[in-house]
C-alpha cells in the first residue's frame, strides 16, 4: 500500500473514532496531509454549482491552536477550484474542528450535519447597494454546495445511476432497487469493492458505475476490472485495473494484491463461462459476510453467450450455477451426504437472493446444523413424529 492510500485508510477509519485517536492521527501524520486527504473528498461529493457568479468561500480548519484556510471557487458549469490566489474576495468563511469533518465525511450516514462550525459572512459592501440582494443569493447557493461536499449525502441509488450514466436503472435493467436494499447494511462499512466490467462506449473513458459506488460508500474504496486500460479514472477511493476475468490467474493475482472484497460485482462480458470462472476465482475472496452479485442472468438462455436455448437453464450457465449453489447451502440435509469435507461453496455460501436478471449471494459460515443423520427415519417412526413409509 503507498503512503497515500495508507494515510487515506487511516483518515476513513477515523471517522468512527474518539476525538483522542482522530487528534493522534493528526498530530501523527501532519495537520496539512490529513487536510489534503479531506479537501480531495470534500471536491469529489460537491453536488454541481448553481450560482451564475463566482463566489470564493473559505474553509478553515483548525486542530488546537493551528489553523488551515482553503478557498474554494464555486460557480455553476464549473469544476470546483481551489484558489491559492493572493487576493480572493472571499464572501463567507466556514470555521471547522478539523476532527469534525473527518466525522462528517467518514462518520456513520446518519452523523449530525449540524451545529459544529462557526459562519462567518464577511462584510463586503458593494459599490452599489442594489447589488447586494444577488451576492447574497450566490452566497448562499455557493456555502450550500460546499457544504453538500462536507457531508454523507443521501444517495437515490437510481437517480445516482441515471446522473452518471449508468445502465443500471431505467434501461434495460431495473437493478439499483435491489442494490439499494442489499447494500443498505454495508453503508456505514470502509467496504472494498471490486466491479468487473467498467463500461462506457468507444473512446469515452466510461466507469459511471464506480463513480456511483465511490459516491454511495462514503468510506469505501471502489476497484473496477476492465479489458482496456482505464486508468485514467483512478482519483482517491477509485482505481481502474486491467484483465480479462475470464482468466484465473488474472483475478486471483488481483484478488491477492487488492482483496479480501466485501463485495464483488460481476458486470462485464456476461458470457457465460466468464461468469463461472470468475465467480470461482473470486467467491474465495470475498470476506465472511460480503456478498457476491451477478448481473444480466438472462444471458443464461442467449445461446451466444454461451446460454441454453429453451426454458431451463444448463448447468453451464449463470443460471445454472445459481441453481448448484442452492444445493450446497442445504448440502448437511442430502441423504448422498459423505464425510468429505464440504467444498468453499458449501462450506461458505449462507444465502442466495435472485430477483430477475441479478443475484446477490451472500458468503458466511453454513454451520447451523440440519437433523443429524444418525436421527434416522427409524428413529423418527419409533417416536411416532412420522408415519411409517408405506408398503
Ligand atoms: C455493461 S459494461 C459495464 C457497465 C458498468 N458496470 C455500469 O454499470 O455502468 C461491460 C464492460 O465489461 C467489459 N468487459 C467485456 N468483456 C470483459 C472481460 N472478458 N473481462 C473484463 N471486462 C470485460 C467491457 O469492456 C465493458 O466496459
Amino acid at each position: 500500500m503507498s503512503a497515500e492510500s495508507d494515510l487515506l485508510d487511516r483518515v476513513i477509519r477515523a471517522g468512527t473514532a474518539s476525538d483522542a485517536e482522530i487528534s493522534e492521527l493528526v498530530e501523527e501524520a501532519g495537520l496539512d496531509a490529513v487536510i489534503g486527504v479531506l479537501v480531495d473528498e470534500v471536491l469529489f461529493r460537491c453536488d454541481e454549482p448553481v450560482n451564475a457568479t463566482p463566489v470564493d468561500i473559505a474553509l478553515d480548519l483548525t486542530h488546537g491552536t493551528e489553523r488551515r484556510r482553503t478557498v474554494f471557487r464555486i460557480v455553476r458549469d464549473e469544476p470546483i477550484e481551489i484558489v491559492d490566489a493572493e487576493e480572493p474576495v472571499i464572501r463567507r468563511e466556514l470555521r471547522m474542528d478539523v476532527r469534525d469533518l473527518v466525522r462528517r465525511l467518514y462518520g456513520r450516514a446518519d452523523h449530525r450535519r449540524a451545529g459544529d462550525f462557526y459562519d462567518t459572512f464577511l462584510p463586503t459592501r458593494p459599490e452599489h447597494l442594489w447589488e447586494l440582494p444577488a451576492i447574497l443569493a450566490a452566497t448562499n447557493q455557493a456555502s450550500g454546495t460546499l457544504l453538500s461536499g462536507c457531508t454523507v449525502p443521501h444517495v437515490d441509488l437510481g437517480a445516482l445511476s441515471v446522473a452518471h450514466g449508468s445502465d443500471k436503472w431505467a434501461s434495460f435493467h431495473w437493478y439499483t432497487a435491489h442494490y439499494q436494499k442489499e447494500f443498505a447494511p454495508y453503508r456505514d462499512q470502509p467496504v472494498r469493492l471490486l466491479e468487473i466490467g467498467i463500461g462506457g462506449f468507444e473512446g469515452e473513458l466510461g466507469g459511471p458505475s464506480l463513480k456511483m459506488w465511490k459516491r454511495y460508500f462514503h468510506r469505501g474504496a471502489v476497484f473496477g476490472l476492465d479489458l482496456f486500460d482505464k486508468s485514467a479514472l483512478n482519483q482517491p477511493r477509485l482505481t481502474a485495473l486491467v484483465g480479462d476475468q475470464g482468466d484465473t490467474e488474472t483475478l486471483v493475482a488481483i484478488a491477492e494484491e487488492h482483496g479480501p472484497f466485501d463485495i464483488v460485482i460481476d458486470d462485464g462480458s456476461h458470457e457465460n463461462e466468464h461468469v463461472r470462472t470468475s465467480f470461482d476465482s473470486l467467491f474465495p475472496y470475498v470476506r465472511s459476510g460480503g456478498l457476491y452479485v451477478i448481473e444480466d442472468l438472462q444471458t443464461s438462455y442467449f445461446p451466444r453467450f454461451g446460454g441454453t436455448a429453451g426454458d431451463e437453464a444448463g448447468p453451464q450457465t449463470s443460471v445454472g450455477l445459481l441453481k448448484r449453489l442452492l444445493d450446497d447451502l442445504h448440502y448437511q440435509e442430502q441423504e448422498a451426504r459423505t464425510d468429505e469435507p464440504p467444498t468453499v461453496t458449501q462450506d461458505a455460501v449462507v444465502g442466495v437472493r435472485v430477483y430477475r436478471n441479478i443475484a446477490f449471494i451472500e458468503k458466511g459460515v453454513n454451520g447451523e446444523n440440519g437433523i443429524p443423520r444418525w436421527m434416522d427415519d427409524e428413529a423418527w417412526v419409533a417416536l411416532g413424529a412420522i408415519p411409517p413409509a408405506a408398503e
